[in-house]
């Protein structure tokens, strides 16, 4: 069988958009019968919530629209940076964070914004909802929802 592909999600505190986006790309995956291709994962790069379930209104929002999600925060290790084939970021001070951290030209390009394949805003940033109101949460779902499928689509390309 052919190698995985490994993607991973990336944002600030690994609690609101990245393992959303981590849980709608799985999802998608799956309806689509393409779960074994791929490898997935989240994280942030900040620490500050290591080891919590995503943030609440993440998850119940999350759950309105028939999506658990379980993942536990982690902060990203240099190693993830050599092992993911694509990693994917939230807004362009995820980006300067996580290419702070690369040491090769490689690594560096494995890195963008989730958004970059977004034909209605093109490489715009997943807004921190943090701070926010119910809104912004269900803003996020809505643009992950879009991106991330149309990302299965792309990434699924690339293996055949
Ligand atoms: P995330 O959102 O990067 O989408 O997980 C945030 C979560 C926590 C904080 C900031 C952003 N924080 O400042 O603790």
């Amino acid at each position: 069988m052919e190698k995985k592909t490994a993607v991973l999600f990336v944002c600030l505190g690994n609690i609101c958009r990245s393992p959303l986006a981590e849980g709608l790309f799985l999802q998608a995956l799956e309806e689509r019968g393409l779960a074994h291709l791929f490898e997935v994962d989240s994280c942030g790069t900040s620490g500050q919530h290591d080891g919590e379930l995503p943030d609440r209104r993440t998850r119940q929002n999350a759950l309105f629209h028939g999506v658990a999600l379980t993942h536990s925060s982690r902060r990203i290790r240099p190693r993830d940076l050599a092992h993911f084939d694509r990693i994917l970021v939230m807004d362009d001070s995820n980006l300067q964070n996580v290419r702070a951290l690369c040491t090769t030209p490689e690594q560096y390009a494995k890195v963008e914004k989730i958004r970059s394949i977004d034909p209605d805003a093109p490489n715009a940033d997943v807004d921190d909802p943090w701070f926010g109101g119910p809104d912004g949460f269900e803003g996020v779902y809505q643009v992950l929802e879009r991106v991330t499928a149309r990302w299965v689509e792309v990434l699924t390309a690339e293996q055949t």
